[in-house]
């Protein structure tokens, strides 16, 4: 993956899909506020102001990273973190450590203004593109099972449920979900 890439999004396009054209067209109109272009890069220590205010819209104050750990994530050649931005403003990150042959997701957030636009999507697709570059063949990940968003979003990308790990967070268990690359 290269270290900058630039896409619109639009994986439900009409052209694709087997909808009448009628329906395609109201689609289409209904879905222009939605298309942005969003770009991707990899994550840099100056990102951490942005990123920890993400974390605060998503997360409660216990589970939301601090901006040292994204520093740390920024430094560490073991980590692979990416940033998505529109017109210039950074509205999500996803990163990974990668240890020989497996990959831990460790984050993934999008402004809560920018949800349900396909950013998720799209970064999580191009994390798991840049950790199979970087030689990885397993990837997991912990996620809270009341977390059904982030949950269909691993399923969508084939990932399943294993075993489960008591109090992992502060008030709840954790699922672990994990996937071949
Ligand atoms: C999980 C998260 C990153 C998804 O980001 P997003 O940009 O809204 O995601 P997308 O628009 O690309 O949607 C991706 C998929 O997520 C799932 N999803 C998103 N919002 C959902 C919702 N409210 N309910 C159920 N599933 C949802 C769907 O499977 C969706 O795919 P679809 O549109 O094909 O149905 C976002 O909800 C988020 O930042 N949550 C807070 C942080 C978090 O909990 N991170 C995970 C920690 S383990």
């Amino acid at each position: 993956m290269g270290e900058t890439s630039q896409s619109m999004i639009d994986d439900k396009n009409c052209e694709t899909s087997n909808a009448p054209s009628s329906r395609c067209k109201a689609y289409q109109l209904g879905q222009a506020s939605r298309l942005r272009h969003v770009a991707f890069r990899k994550m840099t220590e100056d990102d951490a102001p942005a990123l920890v205010a993400i974390e605060r819209k998503c997360f409660d104050k216990h589970d939301a990273w601090r901006r040292s750990y994204f520093i740390s994530a920024a430094m560490d050649w073991q980590s692979e973190y990416l940033v998505a931005e529109v017109d210039g403003k950074i509205v999500g990150c996803a990163g990974a450590e990668i240890n020989s042959d497996a990959a831990e997701i460790q984050t993934i957030s999008v402004d809560p203004d920018y949800h349900g636009q396909g950013i998720g999507t799209q970064l999580f697709a191009k994390l798991l593109a840049a950790i199979r570059e970087r030689g990885a063949t397993l990837v997991y990940l912990e996620v809270r099972p009341s977390n059904t968003p982030a949950i269909e979003l691993y399923e969508k990308f084939g990932f399943s449920g294993g075993a489960q790990i008591e109090n992992f967070y502060r008030n709840e268990d954790a699922l672990i979900m994990f996937k071949a690359l």
